[in-house]
């Protein structure tokens, strides 16, 4: 699909399906509905609104065909809901709606807009295109490559802004937009494709095709050579061998250096510790943190933030096999913290220590990982919201700001010490899962082992919103990219 947007009065352009909106209880339409209002004689004000009872909600639609017009073959009218609600997060899941109900109409393969948000509602037009990429972008995704019959696809959807100044900013947003959509794409379809296929080999060799400054590649050699038994071990089991990612980009003025590290499962089928085949089904989607961060490096000189980004993806398989990691084995990190492994599905843990360890080497100023990691995450917070945990408390609000910027949904949970409890081990310095309670807090507890207090850092978790059964918002229902708004904003809020 093809998203623009042109400089040009909206009867002056031609598509089969026409997209205007209406916020909650309008009776005469303004702006660029209303000057379509004058041109088909009243046809919303006097039917739609008046006959139809559409009454403008969020996210209610109203689909009616224009035999006598000559530019467009259907118009979808869209409620904006009440004015005092609407905001750009909205305008985003709104334009994932209207794209996802343009799909569903007959002979729809293009469609024109008019650009949400900037007329009564006041928003700034750069924001509102942006919004406006994203959401259709986001909306309009879909992984069909091994089906025989596809889906029907929108080939091209024109913005459409009349007034000169407001369409030269709505030019860029749409721009910026168009990147981030592509950024969420990309890590859709990382995590989309089969773990045959997405091995930790496959994700090296992307990562080292990435534009980038430098990319290191440490095999399985390199891993054992730097004392990261813990990661080493967590991927001795599988015929795929381990790879460890590290991605630079080095902007000639950098402010900062941020490392951001995404859990790279490639698949996860728990080890010997092996899962129900229920809760297997999904675990392709166990490196959907690495595939934000690869794909946030994959686009990032486009980006062009001036802070100097790490990428760090600790890549293998967690394998029951003859060579697996046994319950009761004794692991040394990078750190030299030994860890008495007491459940081999508690491994996204064990990989990210050592990851920790290697970031630190690197001297940031700041550490975000995000991940997959507890399913006790997916208890407490759903579908809906990620969860964000750390050891700096202005990094985790400044990060929590970043995700509502987006409009992704991230909740604060606690790092209580006592928590930690189930963690103790009588002959190693920590257990691995201290299968207890609130997991998402231990699993953060265990991470903060093998990292230093001085170094702010942020953990994320992404176990249930990084793939979905259920449409939440402007995502439908699959692999969301969560998380990548989140970072890129993160990389440009200070
Ligand atoms: N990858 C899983 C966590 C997960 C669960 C992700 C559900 C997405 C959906 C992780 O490696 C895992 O297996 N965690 C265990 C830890 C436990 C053994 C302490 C869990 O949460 O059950
Ligand atoms: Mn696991
Ligand atoms: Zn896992």
């Amino acid at each position: 699909m093809e998203i623009k947007i042109k400089n040009a009065a909206i009867m002056g352009l031609k598509a089969d399906l026409l997209v205007l909106n209406l916020f909650e209880k309008t009776t005469t339409p303004g702006g660029a509905t209303g000057s379509v209002n004058e041109d088909l004689n009243g046809i919303i004000s006097k039917f739609v609104i008046k006959k139809e009872n559409f009454e403008g909600k969020f996210g209610e639609m109203y689909l009616l065909p224009l035999p006598n017009c000559e530019n467009y073959t259907k118009l979808l009218l869209v409620g904006l809901g009440k004015r005092e609600d609407f905001s750009i997060n909205k305008l985003r899941e709104l334009s994932s709606y209207v794209i996802q109900k343009a799909k569903k109409i007959q002979n729809v393969k293009t469609v024109v807009s008019m650009l949400h948000g900037a007329g009564c509602a006041g928003f700034k037009p750069y924001d509102c295109a942006k919004a406006i990429a994203e959401g259709t972008m986001i909306g309009g995704y879909s992984f069909d490559k091994y089906k025989n019959s596809k889906s029907n696809r929108i080939k091209e959807f024109t913005i459409a802004e009349i007034d000169a100044a407001k369409f030269a900013e709505a030019k860029d947003g749409l721009e910026k937009g168009l990147l981030v959509g592509d950024t969420i794409s990309f890590a859709k379809d990382l995590i989309n494709e089969s773990a045959e296929k997405i091995t930790p080999d496959y994700l090296a060799t992307l990562a080292s095709e990435l534009n980038l400054d430098e990319v290191k590649i440490y095999e399985k050699f390199d891993i054992v050579n730097m004392q990261m038994g813990a990661f080493a071990a967590v991927g001795q089991g599988s015929v795929n061998p381990p790879k460890f990612i590290h991605m630079e980009y080095k902007p000639a003025k950098a402010r900062k250096k941020v490392v951001l590290i995404g859990k790279g499962i490639t698949f996860d089928a728990g080890g010997l510790n092996l899962k129900t085949a229920a809760s297997m089904m999904t675990m392709k989607d166990d490196m959907s943190g690495a595939a934000a961060v690869l794909s946030i490096m994959r686009n990032i000189k486009k980006f062009k933030p001036d802070i100097e980004v790490h990428g760090l993806i600790a890549a293998c398989e967690n394998m029951p096999s003859g060579s697996s990691y046994k319950q009761g084995d004794i692991l040394t990190a990078m750190n030299g913290r030994t860890i008495e492994v007491d459940n081999t599905d508690a491994e996204g843990r064990l990989t990210l220590a050592d990851a920790l360890c290697y970031a630190q080497q690197l001297n940031p100023d700041v550490i975000i990982d995000i991940a997959t990691l507890t399913g006790a995450c997916v208890t407490a917070l759903g579908l809906v919201a990620s969860a964000v945990l750390g050891n700096n408390e202005e990094l985790i609000n400044k990060v929590i700001a970043c995700a509502n910027k987006g409009g992704e949904r991230l909740w604060r949970m606690p790092m209580f010490p006592e928590y930690a409890a189930s963690l103790k081990s009588e002959i190693a310095d920590t257990k691995n899962s201290g299968g207890g309670k609130g997991g998402t807090t231990v699993a953060a507890l265990f991470l903060s082992k093998f990292i230093n207090e001085t170094t702010p850092w942020a953990h994320i978790d992404i176990a249930g919103t990084a793939v979905i059964d259920k449409p939440v918002m402007e995502n439908p229902e699959g692999a969301t990219g969560v998380g990548v708004r989140t970072l890129i904003n993160y990389l440009f809020c200070e």
